[in-house]
């Protein structure tokens, strides 16, 4: 008895890297899984069918059941024919992973608009595509059973997109835009009974391998378990995919070798009040509540750099 029998998953950049791990683990449990991949470079040039064949071979050989799908996932068209596809190969779809991603990094002031674009484009049009037609497809079944769906959906966001990494300016504001979706999403679809939450991976692949000092950072430990592969991080958003997490919904869920985190923000955590028109003098009089060390995780101001 697997945790996923019966069901149909898509696994969006599914060829390599923590993609691959999720459509392995996804497989092992039992689900026909659709593994999409355009095969690009890091940096989101090219296309290469094999890396998404070869992880259909791989689960295949095993006993499992994978079809290869190789749309762009910020394809408008490609995400449509991607659900399409797995209702039409599988009969069903009851989770979406959206994992594919690129980098791009940059100093803003030296960043060019196709750099810009590129990273946004994978990543937060990337996550959109597939939602909007796996989301239509599960309102349409809800309707036709008047059942809740029980599917599941699983972003990809990044600690970048959270807490802010100079450099990566195009690759955070799509995260945290991620993140964000991933909020709403959670609210739009619980009726329909779609769960939807993100993960924040940290794990060797290629993408961590370029940065500098990463690789050493990162390799497996003689004595440990090997904290950044793939493998563990996939385990994650395979929980959060499957019945075992229900009902939780609308969670970011960091995962960084032994540690898992719940992830949350956004939320005010002082306030300054007047009765009257505020002034810029008048805001800056309540400088001191605003800053202050008022409590337990309420820090006095620190500069970007301080933080
Ligand atoms: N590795 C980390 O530590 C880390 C940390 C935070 C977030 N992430 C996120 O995890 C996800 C997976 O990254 P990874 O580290 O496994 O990288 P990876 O490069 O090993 O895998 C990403 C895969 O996405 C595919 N892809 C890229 N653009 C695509 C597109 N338009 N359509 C379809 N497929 C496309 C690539 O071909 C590649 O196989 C990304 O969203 C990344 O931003 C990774």
């Amino acid at each position: 008895m697997g945790l996923f029998d019966g069901k149909v998953a898509i696994v969006t950049g599914a060829g390599r890297g923590i993609g691959r791990a999720e459509a392995l683990l996804l497989a092992s449990e039992g689900a026909a899984v659709v593994v999409n991949d355009l095969g690009g470079e890091t940096t989101g040039g090219g296309a290469d069918q094999r890396p998404a064949q070869q992880v259909v071979d791989e689960i295949e050989e095993a006993g499992g059941v994978a079809a290869a799908n190789f749309a762009s996932v910020s394809s408008w068209d490609g995400a449509q024919a991607l659900v399409e596809q797995a209702v039409d190969d599988f009969g069903r779809l009851d989770v979406l992973v959206n994992n594919a991603g690129i980098l791009r990094d940059k100093m803003s002031f030296n960043m060019e608009e196709a750099e810009w674009d590129a990273v946004v484009d994978v990543h937060l049009k990337g996550h959109f595509a597939p939602i909007r037609f796996a989301g239509a497809y599960w309102r349409a079944k809800a309707k036709e059973t008047g059942e809740p769906t029980n599917a599941a959906v699983v972003t990809t966001a990044s600690e970048s997109g959270l807490y802010g990494n100079a450099g990566q300016v195009n690759y955070a504001a799509a995260k945290a835009g991620i993140a964000a979706m991933t909020l709403v999403l959670a609210r739009e679809l619980e009726r329909i009974g779609v769960r939807t939450n993100a993960i924040c991976p940290v794990a060797r692949t290629r993408l961590t391998e370029e940065v500098p000092g990463a690789g050493e950072y990162m390799a497996a430990k003689e004595g440990e378990f090997d904290r950044f592969a793939p493998e563990n991080a996939a385990a994650a958003a395979c929980w959060l995919a499957s019945d075992v997490s229900a009902p939780i919904s609308g969670q970011v869920v960091k995962v960084q070798g032994g540690l898992v985190q719940i992830v949350q923000g956004w939320r005010p955590i002082t306030e300054a009040t007047d009765d009257k028109p505020w002034t810029i003098e008048s805001i800056d009089a309540h400088r001191g509540a605003l800053f202050a060390k008022t409590g337990e995780g309420v820090p006095a101001f620190l500069t970007p750099a301080e933080q």
